[in-house]
């Protein structure tokens, strides 16, 4: 994964890469560095952890120079220790690096036995070196880096600084983002157009197999055959503004707070009230020709992507696939041409989803996206683009884009209902109303965050955590499990409620918790029967759902959570909440670090 901003500047770069890494910390956060290049050297900070560390090196010792390169990193070869941190330096090349360069083995052999002593663990090292040797062998740098990109393999967005041509940065691309930007009398080159922001709106996205030679007043790219090209220069419209915390303490705690208002704002751009219809953007696509969907995404976005295979294929009646994206296009899926594929992120950036989102363009699949960062790599690669609206997302656990995706995705069923004529005009009328009903009703589940916050104490010392649902609750399972590990660290496991007794039922004890979503509804009875053999092995049941269910089944439960009862269309959304708040409430509880949890990224630029 990882961040790379780049300056070549009019004046002293360091506080501004710094500022662009503090915006890119979403990718990554094990170490940190500036290098920046004056008077013929180079001079560079390193730190390992946070930025903040980072921060405080450049407070003690600062950093000099109007051109430089900076990296906040998530770690894949190598420890996130100082050494391995980037930038690293290889005689008069210095280099950051996103992405794996996969044969970086047989290449570090090749160095090594040429006499070049290696410093650090990374596959990154080896790029530095091989640029290092052609510049030291009399190339120019512009002609030493198109001799090594056609030898490196795997995925990378890489920057360079040259000791002997303190005048530039040349970066490349070949599978990890990388933009460029014209400023005034300056020129920049960052990971994304979130980093840049402050810096410039106008910018270039690089593709595929480009690489770029960036001076303070010109910017020249060049294709994958070493051919000068012209990339379109847009208005990036990212935010330049800083996103911050307000009143809550965490970022996650506010993000779970907004989902009212943000699931409002994005059904806004889905529903027409008046009409009581549901719309879609405009595209030129006939949805009624769709006789198969395959969904593909990551995480919790894959959860949002489960929960809406059980609504396409109940209301719409079209069958639909579903894959992770790690997993998609190597099991070599067999796809009609023609058909829809459907892709789901927040970031837009995952590696994984946009391989797979290539591999399903190449098998001659129409590509809908639904995403939340407009400026992202899949927004500008859809046919369909159905943007969600949860605005930025900066805690690590995904809340509101998850529920907006979810709103965006209700929307498209109901559309393709209605498309294969399965729909009639007051059905549609009433989904119309329910989704419109879904951010009041999400409203009355967040009033429950203090008694939530009140049952942290009977999950926090758990060793492992059950989830249980059936339905599109299964997701909502698997959702809440994944929030409840990812911040809390505690191991926890989603389950339809009827395969428990398949195997997990063998876990339950007196110190399992057992969480089970259960609206009332058709599949109540059934989940209450799951949650009787939970109970007669001493497992410590929390239900949530709502008053007649809890009517019928709370008694006997350690803790109990009442939701408003709901659509069964818009119960996911409000049924996110207290799986949210609880993993939230626990997280806290046990110290972790919610907005930034170990070993994470908020967007996975490698596969
Ligand atoms: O940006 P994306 O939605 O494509 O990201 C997918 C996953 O990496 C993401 O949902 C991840 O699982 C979150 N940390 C979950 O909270």
């Amino acid at each position: 994964m990882c961040g790379i901003v780049g300056i070549v500047g009019r004046e002293a770069v360091a506080q501004r890469l710094y500022d662009g890494l503090k915006r890119l910390e979403y990718r990554g956060y094990d170490s940190a560095g500036i290098c920046t290049v004056q008077g013929g050297e180079f001079e560079r900070r390193r730190a390992e952890g946070k930025l903040d560390n980072l921060a405080r090196q450049l407070a003690a010792e600062a950093l000099h120079g109007d051109v430089g390169i900076a990296h906040t990193r998530w770690a894949t070869h190598g420890a996130p220790t100082v050494d391995n941190a980037h930038p690293h330096i290889a005689g008069p090349v210095a280099l950051v690096h996103n992405g794996i360069i996969e044969n970086f083995k047989p290449l570090r052999d090749e160095l090594i036995a040429d006499g070049r002593k290696f410093l650090s663990e990374t596959d990154s090292e080896v790029v530095a070196h091989l640029v290092a040797r052609e510049v030291e062998n009399g190339k120019s740098p512009t002609e030493a880096v198109a001799t090594v990109l056609p030898r490196l393999h795997g995925a990378f967005a890489i920057a360079f600084l040259f000791k002997d041509h303190p005048d530039q940065i040349i970066g490349a691309r070949m599978g990890a983002p990388l933009t460029v930007g014209y400023g005034e009398g300056e020129n920049y080159l960052g990971s994304d157009a979130l980093a840049l922001a402050p810096l410039t709106q106008k910018i270039a996205y690089l593709e595929e197999g480009d690489w770029a030679v960036v001076k303070r007043d010109s910017i020249q790219i060049y294709d994958r055959a070493n051919k000068p090209v012209n990339r379109e220069i847009v208005e990036s419209g990212a935010l330049a503004t800083r996103i911050e915390k307000g009143n809550y303490r965490h970022f996650m705690q506010k993000e779970i707070f907004e989902q009212p208002i943000v699931v409002a704002q994005t059904l806004q751009s889905y529903v027409r009230p008046f009409e009581g219809k549901v719309a879609l953007p405009d595209f030129d696509f006939d949805l009624s020709t769709v006789n198969r969907v395959t969904i593909v995404a990551c995480g919790t976005s894959f959860y949002a992507g489960m929960v809406a295979k059980y609504w396409f294929e109940q209301f719409a009646r079209v069958p639909v696939d579903i894959d992770v994206a790690s997993e998609f296009r190597y099991r070599q899926p067999v796809l009609e041409p023609g058909g829809l594929a459907l892709f789901i992120s927040q970031s837009g950036e995952t590696a994984d989803t946009l391989a797979a989102l290539r591999h399903a363009r190449e098998e001659g699949q129409t590509i809908a996206v639904v995403v939340n960062v407009p400026t992202s790599s899949m927004a500008r690669e859809a046919d369909l683009l159905l943007p969600t609206h949860a605005g930025p997302e900066i805690g690590v656990a995904s809340t509101k884009a998850f529920t907006c995706q979810l709103s965006v995705l209700a929307a498209l069923a109901a559309n393709l209902a209605r498309a294969k004529g399965r729909l009639t005009e007051d059905e549609e009328r009433e989904i119309v109303e329910h989704l419109r009903e879904a951010p009041e009703a999400m409203n009355q589940a967040l009033n429950h965050d203090e008694d939530i916050a009140g049952m942290a104490h009977l999950v926090a010392p758990a060793r492992d955590v059950l989830y249980l649902g059936r339905g599109p609750d299964y997701p909502m399972a698997l959702e809440g499990a994944l929030k409840l590990k990812e911040i809390s660290y505690i191991h926890a496991e989603g389950y339809a409620a009827g395969e428990m007794k398949h195997g997990p039922i063998a876990l339950i004890d007196d110190l399992v918790p057992v969480i089970v979503l259960a609206p009332s509804g058709p599949l109540f009875e059934k989940t209450v029967s799951n949650m009787q053999e939970v109970r007669a092995r001493g497992g410590k049941i929390i239900l949530i759902s709502d008053a007649k269910g809890l009517a019928e089944a709370g008694e006997g439960c350690v803790a109990t959570i009442e939701m408003p009862e709901v659509h069964p269309l818009i119960a996911p959304l409000v049924y996110a909440v207290p799986v949210q708040l609880l993993a939230y409430h626990v997280a806290v509880a046990k110290g972790t670090d919610v907005d930034q949890p170990r070993n994470l990224a908020k967007s996975v630029t490698v596969e």
